[in-house]
């Protein structure tokens, strides 16, 4: 290879946004490099990772449903992998390959700096205690705001991931707590949905007794599957905000992470809003 490769891989992944993402990105910072995607058979994914990995790829990004296999793939591993359970991006390096998870600094490096909202002091409600959850989690807790309610249809799962958590929170002195969908306790700053329950047709997994008027309500999903929860947050006056700028963000920091450099992230999520609704 004359030129360094990356790609994305997952199944499906026909429609990741990712390659012109990346590719912007190079644009953008003057790098040459090429980001493609595979399409990875359910039960082949060790083997495709080492197979770009002996072409000679750089590195790729890992999504759906293959994020929870790509740590035992690393011989190391960040923080956030370990916290999360997953990674959704991989380095090949001489030592081996490296695991990270970008996911969460994703979604707090867009609702601080593309929504700009601070979250220090801030009450913050977390639905779901799935991959997505788990992704998150971590990096919502650094960004220190005052308390993190996890909420999740089967509330075993979030006090699992809660507990693991506990220690990162402690440290960082924020309240670390779990609640069942209907009892959700007060109202948030923030609302972040990591469910899947878009996908059958609810509005919210939670009741409107969750916001206020200047509530930030975000859904990490994009497109039709972020819009129920959405329209249900704005007909209850709150400010919502879909998975977008997050996708973009978590590709940002992979390219940093692979390049040393930082792209114009806010620009590109400008441009890919205008690309979608064409
Ligand atoms: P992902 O990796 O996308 O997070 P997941 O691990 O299957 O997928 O998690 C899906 C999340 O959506 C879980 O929090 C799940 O709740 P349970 O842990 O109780 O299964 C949540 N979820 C899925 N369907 C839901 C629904 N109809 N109402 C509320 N929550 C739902």
């Amino acid at each position: 290879m004359n030129m360094d490769h990356y790609c994305v891989m997952g199944n499906p992944v026909a429609h990741s946004q990712s390659p012109w993402i990346h590719a912007r990105f190079a644009e953008l910072t003057g790098q040459t490099l090429h980001y493609g995607r595979r399409l990875v058979a359910a039960d082949g994914f060790a083997d495709a990772v080492r197979a770009f990995a002996a072409e000679g790829g750089k590195g790729c990004n890992v999504t759906v449903p293959f994020k929870f296999e790509a740590p035992a793939l690393a011989q190391h591993a960040s923080e956030r992998v370990l916290l999360a359970q997953a990674a959704n991006t991989l380095s090949f390096s001489p030592e081996g390959i490296v695991a990270d998870n970008t996911d969460g600094i994703g979604l707090v490096q867009d609702i601080r700096a593309n929504a700009g909202f601070d979250l220090r002091g801030r009450q913050v409600l977390l639905i779901g205690a799935g991959g997505a959850a788990a992704g998150v989690l971590g990096p919502l807790i650094l960004a220190q705001p005052t308390g993190i309610t996890v909420a999740n249809r089967t509330t075993s799962k979030a006090r699992a991931l809660v507990e693991r958590h506990t220690p990162l929170a402690m440290l960082h002195r924020v309240a670390l707590q779990t609640s069942a969908l209907d009892t959700v306790p007060g109202a948030f700053d923030l609302v972040v949905n990591a469910t899947i329950s878009s996908l059958s047709g609810a509005s919210s997994p939670v009741s409107a007794s969750a916001l206020k008027p200047e509530t930030l309500v975000y859904d990490m999903m994009y497109g039709p599957a972020a819009q129920p929860f959405l329209n249900w947050a704005r007909a209850h006056g709150a400010q919502a905000r879909d998975g977008l700028g997050m996708l973009v963000e978590q590709a940002a920091e992979a390219f940093s992470l692979w390049r040393g450099v930082r792209p114009a992230s806010a620009q590109v999520l400008a441009e890919l809003r205008q690309r979608l609704a064409a």
